[in-house]
């Protein structure tokens, strides 16, 4: 079942079938006023976008696919990043409630024993270097039990994992609550100082080695977990620090995905 607007923390908008949630909520926000924090939920994405231009595929009414925007007026076009990670906060706080085992691996994947079971696709909308809106898309693998060969390893699902399928709606109502409520923390102060600890506390890949995917070459360092920029600091096996973007770079474990 599919959550009830009547008792929804926020607007909400559920719909069978579109291209994307995200499409859906961009629309929606160049031609009318949309409250912040409204959510597009679907059962079904025709063209689910993910991150890199990859798809994101996803069997009719059994998982999460779900959009929200905010009006972060405040913040700069490149520290979007942010956002993806003040919501992956949010449904980590969520999936602890059915799982001990979740954490997040840096920025913004969700991931259970190694598994990725929750992506987010983080766009906006600039207008002269202000940003109109962030749109966050949220895709939980809920109840899906087969997945396609191609991610059968690295990928998983609440059910699989709990051995029982889980109620949709209760999951995007916890996650919109946490949101708001972590939202509001870095809205005190703008950056990630209120939320590192947590973060780092979550974060799968802390204090590990890690492999660093960055446009002028790949290295291995140790990670040490955000800075109040969300930047991840990573030290160099000659001591020295550097302190990543994701807008620039990906990181791995380095035996595999996480
Ligand atoms: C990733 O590649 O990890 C990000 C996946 C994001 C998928 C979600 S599903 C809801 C929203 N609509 C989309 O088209 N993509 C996001």
């Amino acid at each position: 079942m599919m959550p009830s607007p009547d008792t929804f923390p926020v607007p909400l908008i559920h719909i069978n079938e579109t291209n994307s949630t995200n499409n859906y909520l961009q629309s929606l926000c160049s031609e009318q006023k949309v409250e912040e924090l409204t959510v597009v939920v679907a059962d079904f994405q025709t063209s689910g976008r993910g991150q890199r231009g990859n798809s994101w595929e996803s069997a009719p009414g059994k998982n999460l696919l779900f959009s929200t925007v905010i009006f972060p007026e405040f913040l700069e076009a490149r520290r979007q990043f942010l956002i993806s990670q003040i919501i992956s906060l949010a449904i980590k706080e969520e999936l602890d409630t059915y799982t001990t085992d979740i954490s997040i691996k840096w920025p913004n994947d969700i991931v259970v024993n190694g598994k990725k079971v929750c992506g987010i696709l983080t766009e906006m909308s600039t207008e002269e270097d202000a940003i109109r809106y962030v749109v966050v898309g949220i895709g939980i693998n809920a109840n899906t039990t087969d997945f396609p060969e191609e991610i059968r390893a690295t990928a998983t699902s609440l059910a699989l994992e709990l051995g029982h399928p889980v109620c949709r709606a209760a999951v995007i109502n916890g996650v919109m609550c946490a949101f708001e409520e972590y939202y509001g923390r870095y809205r005190e102060t703008l950056d990630m100082s209120l939320l590192k600890e947590l973060y780092n506390q979550k974060l799968v890949n802390a204090e590990r080695e890690v492999k660093v995917l960055a446009p002028g070459g790949d290295y291995t360092g140790i990670s040490h977990g955000i800075n109040d920029a969300g930047e991840l600091i990573v030290e160099l096996p000659d001591g020295s620090i550097r302190e990543i973007n994701s807008g620039e770079v990906s990181v791995r474990g380095i035996y595999g995905y996480v």
